[in-house]
């Protein structure tokens, strides 16, 4: 799949606000600073169309882009930014609740993972809550793969798989990609166009 347009649509903090075309929609998320949004413009092949920052906690709202005028990239704030005051992180995680609780058209939620790091407890915690709902397809992301060399990286993602054996019968999906080399690109978005096709 190729993304040749690629348009902000709207920033909201609940479902009222939401953009309203009813499309299929795939979502970001990961902890502050993992690289959500740099993500998404490297999908794009845009550099600003998301806004990304080396401070952690830039994202703050839902963050919707329709792609080919027929399907939404979703931008989620990240959550555990352990320097957020804990007004700010209620604020926050109310958004991220909010966007999953009421999301009927979200196809994948991706969850990133910072590729140099094992499992981290708050990203664990995570899976297995939205894993145990059941309700929300979820695919791995390990990002920053640049930082660290490939054979390292994939070491780490063997651990980390062989830690989610622990609470799963089978792992979700999981790409690795570098946003400042554009790996993982063709695979990400043949995976989204795969889902895309079969809803068709
Ligand atoms: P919040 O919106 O704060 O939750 O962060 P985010 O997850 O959207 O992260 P963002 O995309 O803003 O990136 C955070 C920092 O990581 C920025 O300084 C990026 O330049 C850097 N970064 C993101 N992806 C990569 C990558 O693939 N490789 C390298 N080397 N740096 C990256
Ligand atoms: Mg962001």
């Amino acid at each position: 799949m190729i993304i040749k347009e690629a348009i902000f649509a709207g920033s909201s903090t609940s479902f009222e606000n939401r953009p309203v075309q009813k499309l299929p929609e795939f979502a970001f998320i990961g902890r502050s600073n993992v690289g959500k949004s740099s993500l998404i413009n490297m999908l794009c092949g845009r550099n600003k169309l998301a806004l990304t920052s080396s401070t952690p906690g830039k994202t703050r709202l839902v963050n919707h882009f329709t792609i080919n005028n027929s399907w939404y990239l979703v931008d989620l704030p990240g959550y555990g930014y352990a320097r957020a005051s804990f007004r700010e992180r209620d604020a926050i995680g109310g958004v991220i609740d909010g966007y999953l609780n009421n999301a009927p058209h979200l196809e994948t939620l991706f969850i990133l993972l910072d590729s140099r790091l094992p499992l981290q407890k708050i990203d664990l915690e995570f899976i297995n809550t939205i894993g145990s709902k059941g309700t929300i397809p979820i695919s791995l992301i390990y990002t920053k793969c640049d930082k660290l060399g490939i054979t390292r990286v994939k070491e780490q993602v063997e651990i980390n798989n062989q830690e989610l054996l622990k609470y799963w019968e089978e792992l979700p999906p999981y790409f690795i990609t570098s946003s400042t080399k554009g790996t993982g690109k063709e695979e990400l978005l043949q995976y989204i166009g795969d889902i895309l096709k079969k809803l068709k």
